[in-house]
């Protein structure tokens, strides 16, 4: 099956580092169709060749195994092509069409890589130059928009122009394995199923932690934050997936259905838990893995009086009959204490205690995202026999927590296939499933959009120092409900 895969912003961060090695791995997996062309898009004057240069020495920045040798670079280089674009001109367009119209590709994917700002523009101008017929499909990087009035124009932008089916908007969670897992392991087994609900469940917590800085894209993500980086699109779409109802099958709209529903069932923020129930910080100077780092402000591209959130930490219910009174906390942010994503799902206690339990969750299932992929089952286990303790009759027995490891890397291989390779090629195959619909997005944005409108006029982020686990304000917020984050039992 031919394809064209034009990447605009084919100079970019997110080309070099996650899409081209995505496309190496594909092309060397052999899932990649033979008869594609891969054509970078920027405004640097490039030939196809220095392209292939540029990309080749960005690959030495890849992890080792997943490097090319140079022979297989070579193989892979004959699919790029490079094509010097200005975005902002129609005659740059028209000679995109010119080289697209050389041969009859099945598919023709638009990956729009770019500032979000130039998004609308883009989508208009492909169509304009004839480019959004049927064999067209435009994927779309997220953040997409900065509040749900922006989101709305792009999508109602893209939408004169290309039908939904055509849409493909990104969120590269739901490309990870471990993600894929979670759905299998919900909706493939019945095991979980009856207790999945708020009769048995005290409470879920999902943690995205970073221990890197803003690197070297200080300038976005100044502009962005953790809310608009993180929470609106990957901690809401595992969100989804933890709370959503069984689709009626695994087709992309049943899916997105659910989702939706979920989306639509989160409680609204009022003003109250607006105080109570929404905690931002912002790294300063501290430690990662024994090196002293700098404080965000102090980061290139950032400004020194910033008041953009590198850490957010949520409480929010869903109000349906699933889930009504079960807290749901979100945790994401920069230069925490490691890198660890991961779904925690807490259950309740046992109804009358017989023995001595340790305090703290006793059952719960933790679904790790990474870098472990795999779940844990939390349980209590006799450890000994207490009978005779220090030659006295003990009264009750001491109990111990124990916990199955279903390890997924070890199971499948550590090598399986990436988030991106994974999304990369569903485009090229059409298949929508892992991809977010218009009306999940807006939805997302209308949710966090009173913090958004809070944060303009509160006092700030909370200062955390870098390397710890954020403002002690989080920890503080889910101890008012009597319940702690998982690390910190
Ligand atoms: C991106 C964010 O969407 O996800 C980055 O823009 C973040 O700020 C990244 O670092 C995290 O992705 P992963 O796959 O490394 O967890």
């Amino acid at each position: 099956m031919s394809f064209d895969l034009v990447l605009f912003g084919g100079t970019g961060d997110l080309a070099w580092r996650k899409l081209m090695p995505a496309l190496f791995q594909a092309f060397r997996h052999g899932s990649l169709p033979p008869d594609g062309r891969i054509v970078g898009v920027a405004r640097d004057d490039l030939s196809d060749d220095q392209y292939r240069e540029l990309i080749q020495s960005r690959f030495s920045a890849v992890e080792g195994a997943k490097r090319p040798s140079p022979e297989e670079f070579k193989k892979f280089a004959s699919m790029l092509h490079y094509l010097r674009m200005d975005l902002s001109k129609p005659d740059d367009y028209a000679r995109l069409a010119g080289l697209l119209n050389q041969r009859d590709a099945k598919t023709v994917v638009m990956y729009v890589a770019t500032a979000p700002a130039l998004f609308t523009q883009v989508v208009e101008q492909i169509a304009a130059a004839g480019l959004n017929g049927p064999r067209t499909r435009i994927v779309l990087e997220k953040p997409l928009g900065h509040d749900l009035a922006s989101n709305r124009a792009i999508n109602s932008a893209v939408g004169k122009v290309l039908e939904e089916k055509q849409v493909f908007r990104i969120d590269h969670y739901l490309g990870k394995p471990s993600v894929q897992n979670l759905f299998a392991m919900r909706f493939g087994n019945a095991l979980f199923e009856p207790i999945w609900r708020r009769e048995h469940i005290s409470n879920i917590q999902i943690t995205i932690a970073e221990d890197l800085g803003v690197e070297k894209r200080g300038a976005f993500y100044d502009q962005t934050g953790a809310l608009r980086d993180m929470v609106q699109n990957h901690a809401l779409q595992l969100l989804c997936a933890v709370a959503m109802e069984p689709p009626i099958n695994a087709h992309a709209d049943a899916i997105r259905d659910e989702k939706l529903k979920v989306l639509r069932a989160l409680k609204p923020w009022t003003p109250e838990s607006l105080g109570l129930h929404a905690v931002r910080g912002q790294y300063t100077a501290g430690t990662a893995y024994g090196e002293r780092v700098p404080g965000y402000r102090d980061e290139a591209g950032v400004n020194p009086d910033s008041r953009t959130e590198t850490f957010v930490a949520l409480r929010t219910e869903i109000a349906n009959w699933r889930w009504a009174g079960v807290p749901f906390y979100i945790r994401t942010g920069k230069r925490l204490a490691s890198r660890d994503a991961r779904i925690e799902v807490n259950f309740r206690p046992t109804p009358h205690a017989i023995y001595r339990a340790p305090a703290g969750n006793v059952n719960k299932l933790v679904i790790n995202l990474q870098p472990k992929d795999g779940l844990e089952l939390h349980m209590l286990a006799q450890a000994q026999d207490n009978r005779q303790r220090n030659g006295h009759q003990s009264s009750a027995a001491q109990l111990a927590p124990v916990q199955l490891d279903l390890d997924f890397d070890k199971r499948f291989g550590s090598e399986r296939v990436g988030a991106y390779e994974r999304l990369l090629l569903d485009v090229i195959d059409g298949r929508l499933n892992l991809f977010v619909r218009s009306d999940e997005q807006e939805e997302a944005w209308r949710w966090v959009e009173p913090l958004i409108d809070n944060w303009e006029s509160d006092g700030g982020p909370r200062p955390y120092a870098a390397g710890t686990w954020g403002p002690s304000a989080s920890s503080a917020m889910i101890a008012r409900d009597g319940f702690s984050w998982g690390e910190e039992q």
